[in-house]
């Protein structure tokens, strides 16, 4: 019997990195998480041994600074986690000889385009978060080329916070909730995420991988929405299952408290990665049901 593929992926408490560990047993493949202490992305030195120490087949590239907000006054740790960071990781997969999925944002483009935005179309961040998950996609390009940089955008989970959470949360404490209604994007859940990452890692180390099978690509669900309307499907599906509902009042980002520029039109179009992967989310209704259901177990 061949031995069992083993990914391993950097952060234990995110979004991503738990969920590829859910998903490990049902896909028939290993996931190991390794964080923070034993591998530190501040901390160049920690990231080898602990990479070598955990046997790696795939290394995915999971850990970040993800706030948005804070990267803004903390731009010098953004920069040393998502850029110097993830060419280390980059440059010890390489002398592993395994394959790098590195997840990265829609905050690379400016959205002011109309369409879902294609991997070939031009980026131009908006923010300092977004400048450092593009620089941190050249770094890891630059340091090994058998790698993938994984666009991603807005992932809803049962683990950690996103909009789901936040909407439930909000439900709980008021009948009317504020949500933006002028930005678009693919609300995407991390469960389906990781099946796609897992299912990308087996092509890179099983199959019989081309140049184009590595390079820059975008993994999201199809349906195209606002979060006010992400929020009134939150909702219905929270009432179905017994949950907190509330009624959605649409605001614009100008309304919204954030100041923060943040793409109007975050998109993205998942052509190519079904196209050279055989990777196609399913669209909104089933995972988002699953989604909540797993959070309302978990609250009763
Ligand atoms: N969530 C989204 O909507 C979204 C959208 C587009 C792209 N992405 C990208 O997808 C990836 C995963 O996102 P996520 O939502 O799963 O992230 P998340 O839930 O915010 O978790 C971030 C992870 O990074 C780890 N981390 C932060 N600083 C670290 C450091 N110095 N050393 C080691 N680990 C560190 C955290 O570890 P601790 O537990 O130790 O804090 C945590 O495990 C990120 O690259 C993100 O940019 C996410």
């Amino acid at each position: 019997m061949s031995p069992t593929l083993r990914f391993v992926v950097t952060g234990t408490t995110g979004k991503i990195a738990r969920s590829l560990v859910a998903n490990a047993a049902a896909a028939g493949v290993e996931v190991l998480a390794v964080g923070r202490p034993s591998l530190d992305l501040t901390d160049l030195d920690s990231l080898a041994p602990a990479i070598r120490a955990s046997r790696p087949d795939v290394l995915v590239s999971a850990a970040a600074y993800t706030n948005v907000e804070g990267a803004e006054s903390e731009s010098d740790l953004a920069s040393t986690i998502n850029v110097r960071g993830a060419e280390a990781l980059a440059n010890c997969a390489r002398s592993l000889g395994i394959p790098i999925i590195h997840l990265s944002s829609s905050y690379v483009y400016d959205g002011m385009q109309s369409a879902p935005y294609r991997e070939c179309d031009p980026t131009e961040p908006l923010c300092t978060y977004g400048r450092s998950k593009l620089m941190g996609e050249r770094a890891v390009a630059g340091a090994h080329p058998e790698h993938m940089n994984l666009r991603l955008s807005w992932i809803y989970s049962q683990f950690g916070w996103n909009l789901v959470t936040a909407m439930l949360r909000q439900a709980e404490r008021s009948s009317n909730v504020r949500v933006v209604a002028d930005q678009i994007g693919n609300p995407t859940s991390a469960a389906d995420v990781a099946g796609g990452i897992i299912a990308v890692g087996r092509n890179l180390v099983l199959g019989k991988p081309q140049r184009e099978s590595y390079g820059t690509f975008h993994l999201s669900a199809p349906d195209i929405i606002t979060p006010a309307a992400f929020a009134a499907a939150i909702f219905a599906k929270s009432a179905k299952c017994g949950g907190p509902t509330a009624n959605v009042i649409p605001i614009t980002r100008a309304e919204y408290t954030s100041k923060l520029r943040r793409p109007a039109n975050a998109a993205l179009d998942s052509t190519k990665i079904a196209e050279v992967h055989g990777v196609l989310l399913p669209t909104l209704d089933a995972p988002l049901h699953a989604c909540i259901e797993q959070i309302l177990e978990k609250r009763a």
